[in-house]
């Protein structure tokens, strides 16, 4: 169990800067701090980091983002408020203790990684564990499987020298898994990476994230990486957290013009997932059942096709309307669309990736972890679902329609 909890904070660049707390409370403007030369970078910030959440704190340069992680990280002090690392108020521990959760609890990551230039990249890699005092061996041993997570493996007795400005930061990353804690605090990590290798570097921390469970605080100016990057994001503007929510609720539900603005030019394809769009079937056919009742089942809910299920809810197949009609007709077997032929897509495929299986099917059919159908996409709700927004769909605060996400009925079973 890793947490980060941040309540009320503030930091004021200046003099007295508690004065500064005091006016922004009771409605003074950041422009009327700056006449009596006080800098508000952080404004009455308050999030919550649960257990091996990405929480992605984005927002344009100068909006207070490093000032933030730097109190969360201990290395400012906050003007008022309070952040706490796992219930331990670490605004309030000094010396030695606030060391102690520093070393054993987070590590951080910054833009530009200095690497010790006559140290190998293993000792590099070590480096916080030298610090910690951890003994020769395990330091090269957690080094080097560290190294060998982010893709370094064999690199251990280079020297930084050798390594291009992507695999530094890779050691920097490296460092960071090597020190073993929970909570890693990334500052901007990939922002000075070129566009592809950032990319990857994305893609490892989603893997990495994935398999060791990290709480991770990453900060970034950078919409796309934000939302592709983040199990929720802060949208931060001057000093103040504006909407804090998943990609899908910031695009879809923004809560002021800001945000709005902010996110309209976002690639939804690239963002939302199969998850997002899906309806629940009108209705479902059970495995045994027969064409009468699919019949029925479609005259009732005016449909021209049902997903079968078995009984554990996976998929046996399509059937629609000519072959119930033709069965019932004739009074003989119904021909169902095996699941093979059927164009079926993972709930975290992004929209993006159903284009292609869109083509050729008019309807998909959404499968969680466990191969079960968990809803259905007709290929008129794919289109829409590019169109639909705030920035069209009645201004911010309207709801997509194209978000339902209600509870998968089976209504086969009562025929
Ligand atoms: N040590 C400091 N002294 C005075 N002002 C600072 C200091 N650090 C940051 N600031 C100011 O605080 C604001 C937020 O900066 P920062 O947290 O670095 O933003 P970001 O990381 O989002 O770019 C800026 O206006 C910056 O100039
Ligand atoms: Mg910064």
């Amino acid at each position: 169990m890793a947490s980060i909890s941040a309540e009320k904070l503030y930091k004021v660049f200046g003099r007295r800067p508690q004065r500064g707390v005091d006016a922004l409370e009771n409605g003074a403007t950041r422009a009327d701090l700056r006449k009596q030369g006080l800098t508000p970078a952080v404004i009455d910030a308050s999030f919550d980091v649960t257990d091996g959440e990405i929480f992605v704190v984005m927002g344009l340069s100068g909006s207070g983002k490093s000032t933030l992680i730097r109190m969360v990280n201990g290395l400012l002090e906050p003007t008022s408020g309070s952040v706490s690392i796992d219930g331990d108020d670490v605004t309030r521990l000094g010396g030695e203790k606030l060391r102690a959760v520093r070393r054993d609890k987070v590590s951080m990551v910054f833009q530009h990684f200095a690497l010790l230039p006559h140290r190998t990249v293993g000792e590099n890699a070590a480096y916080a564990l030298v610090i910690s005092g951890v003994n020769r061996s395990e330091r090269e041993q957690r080094a080097s499987r560290a190294l060998e997570m982010v893709g370094l493996g064999g690199w251990g007795g280079s020297m930084p020298g050798e390594l291009s400005g992507g695999m530094r930061q890779r050691v920097g990353l490296a460092r960071a898994l090597a020190s073993g804690t929970d909570i890693m605090l990334m500052d901007e990590a990939f922002s000075a990476l070129d566009p592809l290798i950032r990319r990857d570097m994305q893609d490892q921390l989603i893997e990495l994230q994935q398999e060791l469970g990290k709480t991770i605080l990453f900060i970034t100016h950078d919409l796309n990486e934000a939302m592709r990057l983040g199990d929720r994001i802060a949208m931060m503007r001057d000093g103040r957290i504006e909407q804090i929510g998943t990609a899908e609720e910031i695009l879809n539900d923004p809560v002021n013009n800001y945000v709005a603005e902010f996110v309209q030019d976002v690639d939804r394809t690239r963002v939302l997932t199969a998850a997002n769009i899906m309806e629940p079937p009108v209705a479902v056919l059970g495995a045994e059942q027969g064409p009468q009742t699919a019949h029925k089942l479609m005259r009732e809910h005016q449909t021209s096709v049902l997903p079968v299920l078995r009984r554990d809810r996976t998929l046996a197949g399509l059937v629609h309307e000519h072959d119930v009609a033709g069965a019932v007709r004739d009074s003989s077997e119904m021909r169902v669309q095996p699941a093979d032929q059927v164009g079926t897509v993972p709930q975290d495929a992004h929209l993006v990736d159903l284009f292609a299986s869109a083509t050729e099917h008019p309807l998909l059919v959404v499968l969680d972890e466990r191969d079960r159908v968990v809803g259905v996409i007709p290929r008129v709700t794919l289109l829409a679902a590019l169109h639909t927004g705030p920035s069209e769909g009645g201004g911010p605060g309207a709801t997509s329609e194209t978000t339902t996400t209600g509870d998968l009925q089976p209504t086969g079973g009562a025929a």
